[in-house]
């Protein structure tokens, strides 16, 4: 039998270049599918912050991309995954992704991302590697699946099937309708299930509406957005497509984010001895400027500073929490204007106690993770969310917020019994939040035996990509008989 090919079509791809946690699960679950016999790819934009991560190799021919008035020409480079024998394609075009950020405050997201994706269609056929799924990741690439359906309808290309996962509703991509005609897709595509939305165009409504079958990143996320509270307007299209929709848990990379091995951590730890932990926990708390106090709790915080984080409640809760408890605050965070002058300025109110780096750091990211004592995350919506699963690897259990990925992976701590893996809450508020964050405290102070049976359960988590690689395996699966009347074989 040949090996099912597949194509990651994705805006995002860990270790070259990654906003958030969608670029983690392109980094690791291809390898998870080739380790299973899958010929998968992975094709991105190579935008100017793009780290050029082991061999490179420039493609002779240059690529033709059909779109706008006239044809646009790009340049491929060609490399693999660290560690696997995964190709990774980067299509360079100065004009659209030579600037420094992946998603542009330019105006111009929909035409360089329409691009990007005729770009890696026009790949496949010039590489003559015929994918039998296309998988794609977001909004950015709504218009993969439109493609294969309407412009090259007949070709050998459309024979492929379309997976399409929805990493955060939140963002759907909507564009002028001048988009239509630069794409050179027919008018006749817009409309209201297709991509027609409001009078405008919506890139990810597309997708849906176009895609064989659709995943999300958590079986919760995925009946969330199925209700209108949870739909962020499009619950309608994802009721439409419910047959077709399934919540597929997001794994971590376990080689990369293990405590025992980290090579960003100043001291290495695993379940059965922790003291490593304790080092790094000093670590810390030197270089975001705390009091060396090995004894206070310590919390944490890895996010983007976005709504839908929450971190507006931490904001809120934090005066009456630093008044009323010994406890230390370690956040990395960025994005929301507002929120990072927030955080830079807070820490100069208590001097000591807590410490905030503004910026995005991979290295500290990974030191916040093993040297805090709790880590929080009160999220208003959390399609699967990472740094949860990474924090109870590193043995610092979680206080969430119940919604989405996180009702999937954290189990509320019950006192006095010898169940759960962090804290969780309810109600999306800074009051919530604030009893939430003291009865981690307490349990850290006066039930120190019930806070090591957390942070041992959530070390003993397998949360590993293996499971889920191999639901995908089987979709895949499906997508292909769906679209074509055949097994593959
Ligand atoms: P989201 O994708 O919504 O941001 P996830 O939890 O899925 O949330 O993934 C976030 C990813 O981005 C994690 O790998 C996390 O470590 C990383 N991350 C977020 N903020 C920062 C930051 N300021 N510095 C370094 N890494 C960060
Ligand atoms: C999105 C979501 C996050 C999820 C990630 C990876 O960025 O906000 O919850 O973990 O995608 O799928």
């Amino acid at each position: 039998m040949r090996s099912l090919r597949v194509l990651f079509v994705t805006p995002e791809v860990e270790p070259f270049v990654k906003v958030g946690g969608l670029a983690d699960m392109v980094g690791a679950l291809p390898k998870e599918l080739a380790a299973l016999g899958l010929d998968v790819r992975v094709v991105c934009p190579l935008y100017g912050a793009t780290k050029r991560v082991g061999e490179w190799r420039e493609r002779a021919e240059p690529l033709g991309v059909d779109v706008g008035p006239e044809a646009r020409w790009a340049k491929v480079w060609e490399t693999t995954l660290p560690g696997a024998a995964v190709p990774a394609y980067f299509i360079e075009h100065d004009w659209f992704f030579a600037r420094s950020e992946v998603y542009s405050e330019q105006g111009d997201n929909a035409h360089r991302f329409v691009f990007f994706s005729r770009a890696a269609l026009a790949l496949c056929q010039q590489l003559e590697w015929i994918p039998d799924v296309i998988h794609c990741h977001d909004w950015t690439v709504g218009l993969v699946p439109v493609f294969l359906n309407t412009t090259l309808r007949g070709t050998p290309l459309a024979r492929a099937a379309t997976v399409f996962t929805i990493h955060n509703l939140e963002h759907q991509g909507y564009a002028d309708t001048g988009v239509v005609s630069y794409a050179r897709l027919p008018w006749s595509e817009f409309r209201a299930d297709s991509l027609e939305s409001y009078g405008r165009v919506n890139l990810m409504k597309a997708g849906l509406y176009h895609s064989t079958k659709l995943t999300t990143v958590s079986p919760t996320y995925a009946q969330e957005i199925r209700t209108a509270a949870g739909g962020f307007g499009l619950d309608h299209v994802l009721r439409f497509r419910a047959g077709d929709l399934v919540g597929i848990l997001n794994g971590i990379d376990a080689v990369s984010w293990n405590p025992a091995t980290d090579k960003s951590l100043p001291a290495n730890y695993s379940a059965a001895d922790l003291a490593g932990k304790a080092v790094c926990k000093a670590a810390l708390q030197k270089e975001l400027g705390l009091a060396p106090d090995p004894r206070v709790p310590l919390f944490g915080v890895v996010s983007r500073f976005a709504s839908q984080k929450g971190l507006d409640l931490l904001a809120e809760a934090l005066p009456r929490v630093l008044e009323r408890m010994d406890v230390q605050f370690a956040l990395l965070g960025s994005g929301d204007a507002r929120l990072e002058e927030f955080f830079r300025h807070v820490p100069a109110l208590y001097p000591g106690r807590i410490g905030t780096h503004v910026g995005f750091n991979g290295h500290l990211s990974r030191l916040v993770q093993g040297g805090s004592d709790v880590f929080v995350m009160p999220s208003r919506s959390e399609p699967c969310g990472l740094t949860q699963m990474y924090a109870m690897r590193y043995g610092t259990p979680p206080l969430v917020r119940a919604t989405g990925g996180l009702v999937d992976t954290v189990e509320n701590y019950v006192e006095g019994g010898d169940a759960g893996t962090g804290f969780v809450f309810n109600d999306a508020t800074a009051g919530a939040l604030a009893d939430t964050i003291g009865w981690a405290c307490a349990t850290y102070y006066d039930r120190p035996a019930e806070f090591a049976g957390l942070q041992q359960r959530g070390m003993a988590k397998d949360f590993s990509w293996r499971g889920s690689a191999q639901h995908f395996a089987e979709l895949y699966g499906w997508a292909v008989e769906a679209r074509t009347g055949q097994r593959h074989v």
